[in-house]
Formats: C-alpha cells, sequence, structure tokens
C-alpha cells in the first residue's frame, strides 16, 4: 500500500473537513486583536482568544515589538543557544521570570509545546516512573510518550486514585533505584478547574516524588501577582518545575521553564528541543520583556480581567447555566446535545448574535455533551459580558425547545 493512502481517513477531526474547513474549524478572525473582530465580513464579540490581559494590541507591546524588529530583524541570534544564539537579553529575561516566579533560575524555551515535551523527556530516564493527571495536554501525553520507563495515569484530579498510582510507581523505584515525576496543570484549558496542586504537594508527606506543573492558563491570571496557580494556592516553593507559556497571558510565543539551580542548569545542557533548535528570536525575547514589565507593574490589568470573569461566571449561573468546577478565567458553558446541535448553535450565534467563541464536542468531551468555551479578557466590557449572556439564554431555550434539532444547517450553504 502506499504510505499516502491512509489519508483518505482524516482521524477524528480532519473527518468534518468537507462540511467544517473555514467556518467551525480554521475559521478567519480578521481585524485588531480583540473583543471585536470581524469573521467571514461580519463583526463579531469574540470570546476565544487567549489574550487574557488584553497585551495582544496593548500600544507599549506593539511600540516594543516594532522597535526590536527594526533593531534586531527577525533572525538574530542565529543558531542554537548553546552553539551561538545566546543574549544578555535572553539571559535577562531568565532572570525576571525566576524573580517573577520566586525560582532560583528560570530557562526560555521557543515553543511551549516542544518545551514541555523536552523538559519531561530530558527530567527522566528508564529507571524513573512518571505519574499524570488523565486530562493532562497533548503536549504532556507527548513528553510522556517519549519515556521509555513506565508511567501511570490518574483520573483527573483524583486525589484517592493518584495515592494508589504513587504506591505502585514507588514499588517500582525501590526496585529500578529511580524517581518520580507527578505531572498536572495548573489550570485545565478546557474546563478552567484547577490542578489539586495543594493536595498533590500533600502527598509529598507520604511519597518521594518531584512535581512538574503546567500552568500555561495561570500564568498572568492566577495568585496575587499573577505568578500562577502555585501562587493562588499558595504552594509556590513545592512545585518544584514550573512551567509557563507566552501564548496566552503573555499574546507573545515560546515559553519558560523554572526551578532551581540545579535543574535549570541540567535543562540547559539536556533539553533537547532547545540544544537542537534556533534559540528564541530577538523581538520575541524583547517584547517579552516588555510584556512582563507591563504585568508587574500594572495589576489592573489582571485586577479587570477577573472584573469580567465573575460578572460573566456570576452572570452564568445565576442564569441556571452550568459551568462546571471552573475556577480560572476559563469558563465553559455545558450543554447537552450532539455534533448537529453544536453546528446549529455556533451558527446561530455567529450569524444572529454576533457572538464567536470555541465550541467542543466528542470526542473531546463525552458524547452528548456540547461544551461552549468562553476566554474573558481585561479588554472586555460589562456590555458585552451582559449581551453574552442574554444571548446565551435565548440559545439555551432554543435548545431546550427542541428547535436545533428541527432544522438542520446546510453547511455548504455556509462557506
Ligand atoms: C496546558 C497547555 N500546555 C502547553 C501549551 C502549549 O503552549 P504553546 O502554545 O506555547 O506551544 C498549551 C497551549 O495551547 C496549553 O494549553
Amino acid at each position: 500500500m502506499d504510505l499516502f493512502e491512509k489519508f483518505k481517513n482524516m482521524g477524528p477531526l480532519g473527518k468534518y473537513n468537507r462540511e467544517a474547513f473555514g467556518y467551525f474549524m480554521f475559521p478567519k478572525l480578521e481585524g485588531e486583536l480583540g473583543p471585536r473582530m470581524s469573521f467571514m465580513g461580519k463583526d463579531m464579540l469574540v470570546w476565544s482568544i487567549n489574550n487574557y490581559l488584553g497585551l495582544g494590541n496593548h500600544p507599549e507591546v506593539r511600540k516594543a515589538d516594532a522597535e526590536a524588529a527594526e533593531k534586531w530583524g527577525l533572525a538574530y541570534p542565529m543558531g542554537a543557544r548553546m552553539m551561538s544564539g545566546h543574549t544578555k537579553y535572553h539571559e535577562e529575561l531568565e532572570r525576571e521570570l525566576a524573580d517573577y516566579e520566586k525560582k532560583e533560575a528560570a530557562y526560555l524555551l521557543n515553543y511551549g509545546y516542544q518545551g514541555m515535551v523536552s523538559i519531561i523527556e530530558s527530567l527522566v530516564s528508564r529507571r524513573d516512573v512518571i505519574v499524570y493527571d488523565s486530562e493532562a495536554h497533548a503536549c504532556i501525553i507527548d513528553g510522556c510518550r517519549l519515556h521509555f520507563g513506565k508511567r501511570f495515569v490518574y483520573p483527573h484530579n483524583d486525589m484517592v486514585n493518584l495515592d494508589k498510582e504513587l504506591e505502585r510507581a514507588t514499588k517500582i523505584t525501590d526496585q529500578t533505584g529511580g524517581g518520580i515525576l507527578v505531572i498536572t496543570e495548573g489550570v485545565y484549558g478546557m474546563s478552567g478547574d484547577l490542578g489539586n496542586l495543594r493536595d498533590i504537594v500533600a502527598l509529598k508527606e507520604k511519597y518521594n516524588f518531584r512535581l512538574l506543573v503546567d500552568d500555561a492558563h495561570g500564568f498572568g491570571t492566577m495568585g496575587k501577582t499573577g505568578a500562577g496557580t502555585s501562587e493562588h494556592l499558595g504552594v509556590m516553593d513545592e512545585v518544584d518545575v514550573y512551567f509557563g507559556t507566552f501564548a496566552k497571558s503573555m499574546a507573545g510565543i515560546g515559553g519558560f521553564v523554572a526551578s532551581k539551580n540545579e535543574v535549570i542548569e541540567f535543562l540547559r545542557y539536556n533539553l533537547r528541543s532547545q540544544i537542537f533548535a534556533k534559540s528564541l528570536p530577538m523581538p520575541m525575547v524583547i517584547g517579552a520583556l516588555k510584556r512582563l514589565e507591563l504585568i508587574r507593574t500594572h495589576p489592573e490589568l489582571k485586577n479587570n480581567l477577573w472584573k469580567i470573569v465573575n460578572a460573566l461566571q456570576e452572570g452564568l449561573r445565576n442564569n441556571g447555566f452550568n459551568i462546571g468546577k471552573t475556577e480560572s478565567p476559563v469558563t465553559p458553558v455545558i450543554l447537552e446535545g450532539g455534533i448537529p446541535e453544536a453546528t446549529q448553535i455556533t451558527y446561530d450565534l455567529r450569524e444572529n448574535y454576533g457572538i464567536f467563541c470555541s465550541i467542543v464536542t466528542y470526542p473531546v468531551v463525552p458524547k452528548g455533551v456540547i461544551l461552549l468555551r468562553l476566554i474573558p479578557t481585561s479588554n472586555h466590557s460589562i456590555d458585552d459580558v451582559n449581551y453574552t449572556i442574554k444571548a446565551f439564554s435565548e440559545v439555551k431555550h432554543k435548545l431546550d425547545a427542541g428547535e436545533y434539532s428541527k432544522e438542520m444547517i446546510d453547511a455548504q450553504k455556509i462557506m
């Protein structure tokens, strides 16, 4: 068989390509980044970009990015950090990030995803055991896939089960002479609930393990200073390795890992995604320094984000919506229905209410569940919140009345 033959089966997402491309998947949002953007020529109130603190289009950020691109270009520095891609600006950003995270040191990653895969791969060897949460992000799963030793998964935030898996892992490491790495997220990006960091950390009394936290959605949004979920839950010191991305609150690209000196020094010489890949370009580094400075000196960005989050989540709850267990800005609205209803709701929201949010269906969530995911940002207004709650109430009313199952949307007409 020709290798390419199998591509006729496009996989769980790709199978909807013909009907969904351009509208439900790969939509083109146009215009300035922010709560008002344009989709297929129509103005939209956008709840689907992770621009939590509104930095994506902040004038100082735009200026810093543009000046850095003008001064350094996009090529500088050339080569991997270890060979020829190291600069004092990379070091400065690392010092700033470590200081912000109250860790001894930090190291930059040129993509969050690859960085995380690489962190996991380099922290463990064949003798070690990984124990991770069942709802872990794809980058954690891919990192675990590279591990030659045992790995155990515990049901999402289930501490009784984690305890059991740690007992199992300890029996193995007692024999192999290896160690245990537990991996969780700080904020779970679909449901918005938090990794059970306090309870996980408490298990350190009973078992010997190190804790790695992927705080992609928590960095900048959670905790008194925005340092993340571990700050929010008061366990910054107990998180051994902290990971953050620049792709969300920082509205950039890249990421970092922060930990003790000995860990970062080890990673510097063993993170394959950094040793064998080009260093983060200068505009990203200088731009990240500016973003971090703004996050640290402008608490109103986070305060305003939370004003919107609280209004949106309280409003949805008060109007009878199930928003699950979120404790973060990520706001899931959980409805009942299949893919036909989900597509019609999305269509109705976009075409008749001018609301653009992400929609998640089976296989990402269980069959029969429709999850509309709202990402509030510092730039949204209370009017946006009120308008959205009213629109969602109407949509839910139509869903409950069976209106969306009566009339199927002809996807071809949308395109
Ligand atoms: C939990 C989590 N980890 C890691 C990543 C990857 O980060 P990046 O987009 O910087 O590659 C994401 C981004 O989607 C994420 O949500």
